[in-house]
């Protein structure tokens, strides 16, 4: 007789949400992020099911739940808490859920990103989705974070570096505001400060593109670097010198552009330098406005301009969601350097 299969059963709490917008942000993106995830090829049964009045997302493992499961779990920014499920246990009836601990030991904490506050700002959880979802889709999809380099070439407030900081990486971040760029460098000085993490600032005029910069090595042994520069997201590549490539490009495209042409234009500049800038095998995530810039033509966009796959496939094609009255659908698009 061969051995008994065994499955477990899982409910991941979705990620806790400050408003019904965002709750539904998670509703749309659990399903896909952890499909997209090194887990989604071994899932089965997967539903998103109510359960005293909170949302859960349900699906079975094969075999016991290993710790590099609960990591993985654990990092998903659409996920809030992880549970083993059981129909009963003996004469008691389910559910019944066990609580599973997962510990996230980082430098920084995700409070970096959480607490701050400005108009304009992406949402750290949409945001800590976009770095995985580009993760995911890379030949750096099982790689930890601390191998990572991630840059946003359109950082404004710097929500995509203080995400990806938290999830270990080293980050690189520009922004054609200049207010934006340099209250964003006062942040992560008194942000380490308040939190007594250890850092050391160098600030620097690139003379010959008129620019400021900033490098930051925060924490001690355990290190990250931080590059932020003020500039347009065309010279990204010149702005970044010295930062090295990058495994993953992570950013939120302006939004307010009545008119799809400005929103084209800064594609059709921007992207062979971001392509440069991407190691082989690495890849871009970034969300827009789609009803100001079909997806179909976003994706032909991209493959003209750089030498870009888009990543296209289930379930990287439905990641399109409702933001608010204003933003009615955003699309994110991702794709990989060949
Ligand atoms: C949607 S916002 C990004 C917000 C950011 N993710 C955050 O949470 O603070 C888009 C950003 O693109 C910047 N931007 C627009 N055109 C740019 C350009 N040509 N070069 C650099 N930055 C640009 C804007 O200043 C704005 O900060």
């Amino acid at each position: 007789m061969g051995a008994v299969e065994t499955t477990t059963r899982i409910a991941a709490q979705l990620a806790p949400q400050r408003s019904t917008q965002y709750s539904n942000l998670a509703r749309v993106l659990a399903q896909p992020e952890l499909l997209a995830s090194p887990l989604g090829a071994g899932l089965q049964d997967v539903s998103l099911r109510g359960i005293a009045g909170q949302d859960y997302l349900l699906f079975s493992l094969a075999g016991p739940l290993t710790a590099g499961t609960v990591g993985l779990l654990a990092n998903m920014a659409m996920i809030g808490g992880v549970f083993e499920m059981f129909d009963s246990i003996g004469d008691v009836a389910g559910p019944l859920l066990r609580p599973v601990e997962a510990v996230r030991s980082t430098l920084i904490s995700p409070d970096m990103a959480a607490t701050r506050r400005y108009k304009g700002k992406t949402n750290e959880a949409f945001t800590h989705f976009l770095c995985n979802i580009a993760k995911f889709a890379s030949d750096f999809h099982s790689s930890d974070w601390s191998t990572l380099a991630v840059v946003d070439p359109l950082c404004g407030g710097g929500t995509t570096l203080f995400t990806a900081l938290s999830l270990g990486a080293d980050v690189a971040g520009l922004d054609l505001d200049r207010t934006d760029i340099e209250s964003t460098a006062t942040f992560i000085t008194q942000y380490c400060r308040e939190n007594r993490i250890a850092l050391s600032a160098k600030e620097e005029r690139l003379r010959k593109l008129g620019a400021r910069r900033w490098l930051f090595q925060i924490g001690r042994e355990d290190r990250r670097r931080c590059m932020l520069a003020h500039g347009n997201a065309g010279q990204a590549g010149e702005l970044l010198a010295g930062f090295g490539r990058a495994h993953l490009i992570v950013t939120d495209l302006p939004y307010g552009i009545q008119h799809r042409g400005p929103l084209r234009g800064l594609l059709a500049d921007c992207l062979p330098g971001w392509t440069d800038l991407l190691i082989s095998g690495g890849a871009i995530a970034f969300s827009w406005d789609s009803t100001r810039l079909e997806r179909q033509e976003m994706m032909a966009l991209v493959a003209d301009a750089a030498d870009l796959e888009v990543v296209d496939r289930p379930p990287y094609d439905r990641l399109a969601h409702r933001v608010d009255r204003v933003i009615k659908r955003r699309d994110v698009l991702v794709a990989r350097r060949r």
